[in-house]
């Protein structure tokens, strides 16, 4: 590359036609081609930042709904702690702000909500004080993450990052190089996702999504404690599997009971209630996810205010 072969100023990335015209920036809402960061921005150097995604969906009746808004925020402000960040916004005032812009950005359909707290320093010091703590909110039209009728999994080589290490838990940017590790080599296998096991070798989650183990009436899935994000859809799974009459319990998952199992399912803002077809290539019980499509039957009629049990979950636009 020379001076006179520059990268193209205005080349897009990747779906980047497809963000919302305004985000929120350093306190203000503006067009989202002035929302942005200098090349030595330590969060963009380290990835000292902690992030949401949220979801809006389109109701029923044609309206929109944010789920989960104060949850997300109030678990984003919590992570901040991690890397020792803090900022003026309340939870309240950012679902607020997300209000805002989803009304201005009047995406077609459902949309991905994206906020995160960074460091907005320029500094290559390696420390997390003292670095000018800023939040970003930008949101987009979303789809499906991943198909809902029967996904390929597989176990990843790659192990789950420890709490010692990157807290899982805190869903802290820089952490997501080990869920990208792990996804990009199930993918070029031709897998859909990758699950992640702990240092000790038991199930921890996939690459962005939580995970659950059926077997008979009973649904399991991994404590908080095996290095897993403490997913807001997981503790919603939880709810609706009890409310369905499902004996629904926190333990340790062996990897040898993903290929035992009656059914697997992923959870999670993006995947939603994604079942499993097959593990490592062998089918997940009889093939069929009875239970798996029961929950996500009445996590789908939750989410697009069918339910008036859940109505709490959804914050109009
Ligand atoms: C690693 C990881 N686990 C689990 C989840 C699910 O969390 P939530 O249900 O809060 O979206 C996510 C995010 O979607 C994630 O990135």
């Amino acid at each position: 590359m020379t001076a006179a072969e520059p990268y193209a100023a205005s080349a897009p990335a990747v779906g980047a036609a497809d963000i919302g015209a305004w985000a929120y920036f350093e306190g203000a809402v503006v067009p989202i081609g002035d929302a942005r960061v200098s090349i030595a921005t330590h969060s963009f150097n380290y990835g000292t930042a902690v992030f949401e995604g949220i979801r809006a969906y389109r109701q029923a009746d044609g309206s929109s709904s944010i789920l989960f808004a104060r949850e997300h925020y109030e678990r984003m402000l919590r992570n901040a702690r991690l890397v020792r960040a803090s900022v003026p916004e309340s939870a309240v005032e950012l679902v607020e702000v997300t209000r805002d812009l989803l009304r201005r950005n009047a995406h077609d359909g459902d949309a991905y909500i994206r906020p995160l707290v960074y460091k907005s320093a320029r500094s290559i010091r390696v420390k997390l004080t003292g670095l000018d703590d800023r939040i970003g909110i930008f949101t987009m039209p979303l789809g499906d993450y991943l198909p809902t009728g029967g996904i390929r999994l597989t176990v990843s080589g790659w192990q789950r990052v420890n709490d010692n290490a990157i807290p899982a838990r805190g869903k802290i940017s820089g952490s997501y190089v080990n869920a990208a590790f792990a996804a990009e080599d199930a993918h070029a296998a031709g897998y859909d996702d990758a699950i992640l096991l702990t240092g000790d070798g038991h199930v921890a989650e996939a690459s962005a999504a939580n995970l659950f183990v059926v077997a008979g009436r009973e649904v399991a899935t991994p404590p908080l404690t095996d290095d897993v994000l403490a997913g807001i859809t997981r503790s919603a799974i939880m709810l609706i599997a009890a409310d369905a009459g499902l004996e629904v319990v926190e333990r340790r998952i062996d990897r040898s009971e993903l290929y035992l199992a009656d059914e697997v399912f992923l959870t999670g803002t993006g995947v939603q209630v994604a079942p499993a077809s097959s593990i490592d290539d062998r089918p997940v019980g009889t093939g069929e996810f009875p239970i798996s499509l029961d929950i996500q039957r009445r996590y789908f009629a939750a989410v697009r205010g069918s339910d008036e049990r859940y109505a709490h979950w959804l914050t109009p636009i």
